[in-house]
């Protein structure tokens, strides 16, 4: 998928953003000489070795060795895609991304079929027979019967699939392509024995949009009784279950007006919640809130309100939700809990009560702290002290899930307090907390490689701190007949930066995203050598010089290799009497060796 954006975007992208920003909005930095510090959100530590270099707009952990540009940070600490990163960075570049990279990666790679725009006739068609087909007046009554308004209907997009086995497929199977298509979207089936049959019959279709409102899925719920009672489209190409939440995006005004989400079951409870004005919820699609889904959704609003049903399944489901969310659980991120009545969900509740009862619900509900110990402190007997070792037992396995921080040390002192035991010892019970995002592996505390520097290495790195000096040089086709490791890529490094204008050290190290070189380029663009303390400029040229006799001593010696063996033929023999001349003179006026 990386390929599929035009390189010069990115790299342009990458000079129109500011790393400093992009990180600082979500890792508060200090100034630090000409770069910026903090501790890294990538893994665990009291002194900040995370720095971020504006000139180099990349960023590089020397404890860890995380490391990346813009797009790589956002990839990493968001968990966006790589598109996705893309996008978010156009977007505040006030870019867009060009089109035909937008249509590459929505192209199917199997059918060729642009999926989307499938969905999208999809979803035009339901949304008119829901107006005209002449069963239509049974789905109508339904919606009606359960409260739901056209104007709402209309909002939500909401279509009719008429019962039948091919009323899609006649209106957008034309032909074989077509068909398969629609299979890769997930909108039709396909026999056993090559015919197809629609997957969506006789349903009410709620079409699940992107976080770009998209639609890449629907949901179908049947009319009056029957089963399977939802049905949704299965897992394809656009859609995946565990990261796409129904609502999102049509919320998302709101969501940021109101600084909080809702997070309910069921596509009715979204729709009804609307209808009675309140705009900002949205529903997991029958599974389980996974980390994925909070990561979004603490990227549009800093508090997250749970509603469950009161029954046990939805104490379960609650369960399980805090287990994902203390992860991702970081100073400044709030988690409630709404339990309803048993027998009562959001739909039927906010008929039943209306708006304003609703919303003092929710103004109770519970912080995800005092759900998780009164949840705890039930199992135990507090009054006894093997129930407080109990409780402690039971506490640290979920503690230790929370990032280092503010909001687990207040927990622990809360546990401290049930428990009585010490803050201190529980601090050590507890053990180390995950690191923030995805825990990396700790390489050994390095400030650059290991290997002595070679001269390749440091024409590398000096080339990635101030790629400007590439101009300079014009004679890099002599590195083409040098033997030494990593010369092609020094050869592929000058290569790229003299084939853009102006590239900076992150866009250059993004031409590498795929490559095995990245992680050693990251390390270079950051390498404190010592040679490289003081004038780059000087010492670029010198490690050049030094190249270029390396090269003329390799041809040396193996035209006077092949001369021992008696076949230089007369340009070869020349040109072994220039290179011999060539080295006198260079013998004389190389400088100083380091
Ligand atoms: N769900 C599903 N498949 C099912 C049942 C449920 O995918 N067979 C998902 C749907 O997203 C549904 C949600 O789980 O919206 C909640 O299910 P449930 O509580 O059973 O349904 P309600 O949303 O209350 O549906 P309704 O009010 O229409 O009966
Ligand atoms: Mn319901």
């Amino acid at each position: 998928m990386a390929g599929r954006i035009p390189k010069p975007f990115i790299d342009e992208l990458l000079t129109r953003s500011d790393i400093v920003d992009v990180i600082d909005a979500r890792v508060p930095l200090r100034k630090a000489g000409k770069d910026y510090k903090a501790c890294c959100p990538f893994h665990e530590e009291k002194t900040p070795s995370f720095t971020v270099s504006a000139d180099k707009q990349f960023y590089h952990c020397f404890g860890c060795g995380a490391h990346g540009s813009a797009i790589g940070f956002l990839m990493d600490y968001e968990h966006m895609s790589f598109v996705e990163a893309v996008e978010e960075l156009a977007a505040r570049a006030g870019l867009t991304v060009p089109k035909e990279a937008g249509a590459a990666f929505e192209k199917d790679k199997d059918t060729g079929a642009d999926l989307i725009e499938l969905m999208r006739e999809a979803a035009r068609y339901y949304r008119q027979q829901l107006r005209e087909h002449p069963q239509a007046p049974r789905a109508v009554n339904y919606l009606k019967g359960r409260g739901i308004t056209g104007e709402i209907a209309n909002e939500f997009n909401l279509g009719f699939a008429p019962d039948g086995w091919d009323n899609l497929l006649r209106v957008l199977g034309m032909d074989d392509s077509r068909r398969e298509a629609l299979v890769r979207a997930g909108l039709t089936v396909k026999k056993d024995n090559g015919g197809y049959y629609d997957r969506f019959r006789d349903r009410v279709m709620f079409p699940i949009e992107d976080h770009r409102g998209r639609i890449v899925a629907f949901g179908g719920r049947i009319i009056d009784q029957g089963e399977p009672k939802y049905l949704n489209s299965p897992e394809t190409p656009l859609f995946h279950k565990g990261r796409e939440l129904y609502g999102l995006f049509h919320a998302r005004d709101a969501i940021k007006r109101e600084n909080r989400v809702l997070v309910v079951e069921g596509y009715m409870d979204v729709v009804a919640l609307a209808q009675f004005g309140i705009d900002f919820p949205v529903a997991t699609l029958g599974t389980a809130t996974t980390r994925d889904h909070l990561e979004r959704l603490f990227r549009h609003a800093p508090e997250v309100v749970f509603c469950f049903d009161g029954d046990r399944a939805g104490r379960e489901a609650a369960w399980r939700a805090l287990e994902n969310a203390l992860p991702v659980l970081r100073e400044g991120r709030q988690i409630s809990y709404l339990f309803l009545p048993e027998g009562d969900d959001p739909d039927t509740l906010v008929r039943k009560e209306g708006r304003e009862a609703f919303l003092a619900r929710l103004r109770k509900a519970t912080p995800l702290p005092d759900y998780l110990f009164d949840t705890l402190s039930r199992q135990v007997d507090l009054g006894r002290l093997d129930g407080r070792a109990r409780l402690v037992e039971l506490a640290r396995p979920l503690l230790s899930k929370m990032p280092a921080g503010v909001l687990r040390q207040m927990m622990l002192d809360r546990l401290a307090e049930l428990s009585r035991v010490e803050t201190d010892k529980l601090s050590m019970i507890a053990g180390n907390p995950e690191s923030v995002a995805h825990p990396r592996e700790i390489r050994s505390s390095s400030s650059g490689p290991r290997e002595p520097p070679s001269m390749v290495r440091l024409a590398i790195a000096i080339l990635l701190q101030r790629p400007e000096l590439a101009r300079a040089v014009s004679n890099e086709w002599i590195l083409a007949d040098l033997e030494m490791p990593g010369v092609p890529l020094l050869i592929e490094v000058l290569d790229v930066i003299k084939g853009a204008a102006n590239l900076n050290t992150a866009s250059i190290i993004e031409n590498f995203r795929d490559s095995d070189h990245k992680q050693n380029l990251a390390k270079l663009a950051f390498w404190q050598h010592p040679a490289l303390d003081h004038d780059l400029e000087a010492e670029f040229t010198g490690v050049m010089i030094r190249l270029q006799a390396a090269c003329t001593r390799q041809k040396t010696e193996r035209l006077l290799h092949k001369k021992e063996a008696g076949d230089l033929n007369q340009a070869e023999k020349d040109e072994l009497a220039r290179l011999l001349s060539l080295k006198r003179d260079n013998s004389r006026l190389s400088p100083p060796r380091h």
